[in-house]
């Protein structure tokens, strides 16, 4: 019998960057790269792996929460639960690169 997913032990950083990550690949993904190379389907979307080279991302959680993340007319502004706006920040901060934080 395959194993379920109930079976795994997740740190609980890990359940959060693994909800986030499910958010960007639903609601992100359309607009930004989220991958290591790709480039964005939006040509002014950042790559999300860049984002901590233009935002600070420690902010970012407050403006999911809020709803006012970027004053782009292609960008929705979202009002994520809190827990979900967590989550997507540790996704976030776990695919950047480029020079460090
Ligand atoms: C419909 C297209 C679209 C979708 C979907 C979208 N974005 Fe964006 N986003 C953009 C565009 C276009 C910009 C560029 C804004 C600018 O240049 O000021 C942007 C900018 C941003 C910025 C600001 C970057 C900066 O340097 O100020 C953040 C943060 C961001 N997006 C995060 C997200 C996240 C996280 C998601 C998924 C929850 C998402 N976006 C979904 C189009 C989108």
């Amino acid at each position: 019998m395959p194993a379920a997913a109930d079976d795994f032990e997740f740190t609980e950083e890990e359940e959060s960057v693994g909800r986030g990550e499910a958010i960007a690949e639903t609601a992100c993904a359309g607009c930004h790269a989220l991958g290591a190379a790709d480039e964005s389907p939006h040509p002014d979307a950042p790559p999300l792996r860049l984002l901590s080279q233009t935002i600070d991302l420690d902010t970012l959680e407050a403006r999911f929460a809020d709803g006012s993340i970027s004053d782009h007319p292609d960008m929705p502004d979202w009002q994520f639960e809190q827990i979900d706006a967590a989550g997507l920040v540790d996704y976030l901060k776990s695919v950047q690169s480029g020079p460090a934080e």
